[in-house]
């Protein structure tokens, strides 16, 4: 069953049992509507407790009360849920003058009631909004009692600092953008994007919650896939003593979502920011922000760029990345560059050994010949390359097509490659050494470190006093971040996936799936090449997206939105 459809089903039982609480059904009841056996009712309460992070109250019934009775209330409570579910989305994406015009950016953060806030990351918060003339709003979310139906007045209040800017209705502010004010999840939460797939068709989406989540989620009928993130808190931890109030505390996230609507373009961009656990300060892009004031921030240690494929790299994000004046590189003058997946391998791919239109297609439009790619990419490597930055190399799978290709090429069915075959197979030959010390087997050159320095017929690479190649799976730390796994193996000769990376131990950012994503401690990156590659089926949710690590360790990740990567300054 997809996520989907398991969410539907979590969130309609959800609604049933909250119908037959008030109604004080049974669960043999309950389950006597539902056409399940109360057994499966308990299942289920238990599934809800374990996915949405919520525990419902046992049904007690009412043995007082005949069943029809029960059943008409429980009907009737049951209709008025649904009406309030179905309550209207205010739509201000094509009203000008609408309150929600005034602004184009906007800074989304969320509160637990009877909380106080971070006084600090607020009054941060604030500067921030005067400087960029931004709109702070603030999601209340309730901890304790989210399944009640009854008010609960005593609980029912947030922190007077941030009253004035709380916002409880669910509003699409922008074309394709909606923020969902109405949803209160649990705080402890495991997933609070969980279940959301469906309930904003096409359009991306912020909701408040204190753990920070993003998923990119495939949309049938547009270029782009839709976003869907959580925002972070601005009050303190506040959880009970228990497992999950633990887990809650240690994902809690001082945070927010910047939110900037470029008008003329119709497109939005999203983006984190974290605010420090003491100061309350944070940056956003090339400022730092603190309660008092904001600066231009140091140079930031390092950006993870989507996986480059440099054969196919799209000129539009090349120029919002590396080239244009206002590129991310020149505002925000990275001291480490890490790329991913930066050799597509197209020329000599594996994946079309058996597609024989493909290969007469590379071989009439001359792209079988891998000293070509190889040399596209190290030019690729060149242009993007600053003195002073250092450009790392993820090793990742499409760059081992080439590994693959000397290991596995019948050089008398490749003529076009087999002299370099023999050339490159002749050094790997020529440097194979045992391992060192006790460990077993071999080692040689990496070929396409070797094929940089040593390259035969071409340039070969430039710049590589300031390259580095890393080896599979070579840390790379940086700020306390692992960014050595490109993230297509995961442990245990596994697939890799950004919720097995979560579960390493260290904080990492990885590539691979072009889907740019955030579980845990777990950043992912898309991509930097055109967005149809080949191997590509169906709709996807691929998205241009690099990562930012910032001087204080903490990461954002920044969309490419047809070449755009932020609104204009818009400071006063
Ligand atoms: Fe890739
Ligand atoms: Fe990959």
């Amino acid at each position: 069953m997809s996520s989907d459809k398991k969410l539907d089903v979590n969130t309609d039982f959800v609604k049933k049992y909250k119908a037959a609480l008030a109604a004080g059904l049974s669960k043999e009841q309950l389950a006597g509507f539902m056409g399940v056996k109360p057994d499966t009712i308990l299942n289920r309460r238990k599934v809800i407790a374990d996915t949405m992070g919520f525990v419902l109250p046992y049904l007690k019934g009412s043995p007082k009360k005949s069943e029809a009775d029960l059943m008409k209330v429980f009907s009737a409570e049951l209709a008025e849920l649904n009406k309030n579910e179905n309550k209207d989305l205010h739509d201000a994406s094509e009203n000008e003058g609408d309150e929600w015009s005034k602004h184009d950016v906007y800074l989304i953060t969320s509160a637990q009631n009877c909380t106080p806030v971070h006084e600090k990351f607020l009054l941060a918060c604030e500067t921030y909004c005067k400087i960029n003339k931004a709109r702070l709003l603030v999601i209340p979310y309730r901890y304790k009692n989210p399944t009640s139906i009854f008010q609960d007045s005593e609980n029912e209040w947030w922190d007077n600092r941030i009253v004035p800017y709380l916002m409880e209705d669910r509003v699409k502010i922008f074309k394709h953008l909606q923020i969902l004010g109405h949803i209160k999840k649990q705080p402890t939460a495991i997933q609070p994007l969980y279940g959301l797939d469906g309930e904003t068709g096409l359009d991306s989406a912020v909701m408040g919650h204190p753990k920070i989540q993003l998923k990119a989620v495939a949309t049938p009928s547009q270029a782009l896939p839709k976003i869907l993130t959580s925002s972070g808190a601005i009050t303190v931890p506040n959880y009970t003593d228990s497992g999950a109030g633990w887990r809650g505390y240690d994902h809690h996230s001082f945070g927010a979502v910047v939110v900037e609507l470029d008008r003329e373009n119709e497109i939005f961009h999203l983006r984190h920011i974290h605010g420090d656990k003491e100061t309350g300060s944070f940056y956003d892009l090339d400022r730092y922000y603190t309660p008092k004031t904001s600066s231009d921030s140091p140079r930031i240690p390092a950006l993870i760029t989507g996986d480059s494929h440099a054969l196919f790299m799209d000129p539009d994000v090349e120029k919002a990345t590396y080239t244009a004046h206002d590129s991310i590189v020149n505002i925000l003058k990275p001291e480490n560059l890490v790329l991913h997946d930066v050799m597509d391998g197209y020329s000599i791919s594996h994946h079309h050994k058996n597609n024989d239109v493909v290969r007469q297609g590379k071989h009439r439009y001359g792209m079988n010949n891998v000293e070509k790619e190889l040399q596209i990419t190290a030019d690729f490597i060149d242009r993007i390359s600053l003195d002073h930055m250092m450009t790392y190399i993820v090793k990742s799978n499409h760059d081992e097509h080439f590994d693959k290709w000397l290991q596995e090429c019948d050089y008398k069915n490749d003529l076009e490659n087999a002299q370099f075959f023999h050339y490159m197979k002749y050094n790997q030959s020529k440097w194979l050494t045992p391992k060192e010390g006790s460990k077993p087997g071999f080692k040689t050159i990496d070929p396409f470190e070797f094929w940089c320095n040593h390259p035969d017929t071409q340039r070969g690479l430039q710049k590589k006093e300031r390259v580095k190649v890393l080896k599979r799976d070579e840390s790379l730390v940086l700020k306390s971040i692992e960014l050595g796994f490109h993230g297509d193996k995961g442990t245990g000769g596994s697939r890799g996936s950004l919720k097995q990376f979560s579960k390493v131990g260290p904080k990492v950012v990885i590539g691979h799936s072009h889907t740019p994503g955030i579980y845990e401690g777990a950043y992912q990156v898309g991509v930097s090449s055109y967005m149809d590659l080949e191997y590509k089926t169906g709709c996807d949710s691929w998205l241009q997206t690099h990562c930012v690590v910032y001087p204080d360790g903490k990461r954002t990740l920044i969309n490419v939105i047809r070449g755009k990567w932020r609104l204009k300054e818009v400071r006063w």
